[in-house]
This record gives C-alpha cells, structure tokens and sequence, in this order.
C-alpha cells in the first residue's frame, strides 16, 4: 500500500491507472477508521481495482466552534486497517496541500444544503463540496463509495456530481450500527459510558417510528410522534430535528409516498448525532434502519 501525501503525485498515480484502464474505485475519509467506513472500502474492493482511499480531516467543513482541532486522528492504525484490507493507495496530504495560500473556490450546492444538517451547520455543506469536488477531480475515479449514514451528504454530493458532468458513479451503501443499533461514527468515541448508553435513543426511536409504520402508520405526524417521545423519554438527549422528507429533493412530506428518509438529529451530552432511516412505500412499506 502506497501512501501519498502530494496532489500532484496522486493525480498522476490516478491518470497512471486511468490509462492502464484500470477500475479506480474511491472512498473518502476524515480518517478514525471504523466498520462503516471498511464497509466502504469493501464494497469498492468487490467493484474495483485499484482503490484509493483519502483521509483528510478537511478544516473547511467545520464551522467555527466545532471540533475540528478536537476530531480523533489515528492515522497508523487507519493504515494498518486498509493495508489488511488490500487497499493499493491511502491519500492523505496535509490541509496547505489541499488549501494552499490564496486558495479562493468553493463550491455549493443551492436549496439541498441549506436545510436540515446545514441550517445547524452553516456552511458545512460547501466545505464538503469543495473537497469532494477537488478529490474527485485529482483521482477521477469511475466509483466513489459514500454512507447513507450522512444521508443529505450523500444526496447533494450526487447533485453536485451530475450537475458538473463528472465521470465518477456515486454508490452509496448502507448504514453500520454498533450491536446495540447506534450508528458507527468517529464522534461516538466522545460519549462518555452514560452518553453512550443514551445514544442508542437514536436507534430506539427511529425503530418505534419502523413498528409504527409496521402497523400501518402512514400520515408524518403518528410517525414523528413515535420518534419525538422516545427522545424525550432520554434525560442526556436533546432533539435537534426529526422530520420526513422525500429522498429526493428533501422536501418534507405529510405522508409516506415514493421514497422517503426520516431524518435524525439530536445531542447526548455535549455530542451531536445523526441517523436515519429509509423508506420505500413502492416496495410495501419496507423499512431500511
Ligand atoms: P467521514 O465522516 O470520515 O465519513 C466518510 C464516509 O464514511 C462517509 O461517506 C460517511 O457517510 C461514511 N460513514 C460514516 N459512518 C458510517 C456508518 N456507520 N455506516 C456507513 N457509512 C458510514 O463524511 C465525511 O467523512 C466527509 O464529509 C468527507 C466526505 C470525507 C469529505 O470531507
């Protein structure tokens, strides 16, 4: 496994395997490697080869006041991981490489960036456009692997990819949750053992809303109900949203149709989680936690 810490070296180790017509297969990361991530690298391993996986904690994503100083780096053990894996090239240049002085662009992506994650966050969602784009475009990869995890993440990097006319397909796979159905994430290592107990909350309440649509609940506030009190029912956690949108343009909606993504934020403690779940009405109502 080769590590690479220069754009101009990536690109051309890229361009290399470009014109051996070589399948390259792409995950990008924020590194503090975790099963959702392998999940990622797994499934780009059983479609390409090479793969090539970045890890760049990208300061431009994070507001002023996040945890960008904070975000847990563990960049040998991330290694080992992917070498286990057989992951051919790791990227991981520092940010002046990525943002040298007098680095200027950004990149958004109007009306599906502005709501849900990114009214919390404001311009959370241009950083991360900007560095999707800019890797996207130093690898040009024909698959990039993204979670549903980061549901509205992955929703405008797909806008974004099929607005500029990019050559890369975007999949996106499923969630991984912890045994007791928490969702994997790098900032579940700042819960401490009582918050982390409370963080199922998550879970728990998005698979009231699954049993509620089980038993036939269709209309977005029986669905929400079921979700908002299991969240107040956890003294460590406080909502930030659950609302039903269209998997599509995000768009809430009044009752399941098409579909749709229950969307869930909330804090425990000082940490703020996200989740959700997917429904599909066309096929029975299926539930996808
Ligand atoms: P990061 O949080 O490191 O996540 C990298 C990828 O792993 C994302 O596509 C995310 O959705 C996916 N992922 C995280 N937890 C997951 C889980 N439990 N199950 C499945 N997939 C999961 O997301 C970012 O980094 C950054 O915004 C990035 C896209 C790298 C741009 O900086």
């Amino acid at each position: 496994m080769e590590i690479i810490r220069s754009v101009e070296w990536m690109k051309q180790t890229a361009r290399a395997a470009e014109s051996a017509k070589h399948l390259v297969g792409f995950v990008p990361t924020m590194g503090a490697l975790h099963e959702g991530h392998l999940s990622l690298v797994r499934a780009a391993k059983r479609q390409c080869s090479p793969v090539m996986v970045s890890i760049f904690v990208n300061p431009a994503q994070f507001g002023p006041g996040e945890d960008l100083e904070k975000y847990p780096r563990n960049f040998e053990k991330d290694c080992a991981l992917l070498e286990s894996l057989g992951v051919e090239y790791v990227f991981a240049p520092e940010a002046s490489e990525i943002y040298p002085a007098g680095f200027r662009t950004s990149v958004r992506v109007e009306g599906l960036s502005e709501k849900f994650e990114g009214r919390v966050r404001p311009g959370h969602f241009q950083g991360v456009c900007t560095v999707v784009l800019k890797l996207l475009e130093i690898v040009r990869p024909r698959f990039a692997y993204f979670g549903r995890k980061d549901a509205q993440q992955a929703r405008i990097v797909r806008q974004m990819v099929s607005d500029l006319n990019l050559d890369t397909e975007i999949v996106v796979c499923p969630i991984v949750r912890e045994s007791d159905g928490l969702a994997m994430s790098s900032r579940n290592a700042y819960l401490d053992p009582a918050e982390r107990r409370a963080a199922t909350v998550l879970y728990r309440s998005l698979d009231a809303a699954r049993r509620k649509i089980n038993s036939g609940a269709r209309a977005a506030g029986e669905i929400l109900d079921a979700v908002n009190s299991t969240i107040a029912s956890e003294k460590l956690a406080k909502l930030d949203y659950a609302e039903l949108v269209d998997a599509d343009s995000f768009e809430r909606v009044d009752f399941l149709r098409g579909t749709c993504l229950l969307l869930l934020a909330a804090r425990v403690g000082s940490t703020r989680l996200i989740d959700n779940m997917f429904i599909d009405a066309a096929r029975d109502f299926s539930v996808s936690l």
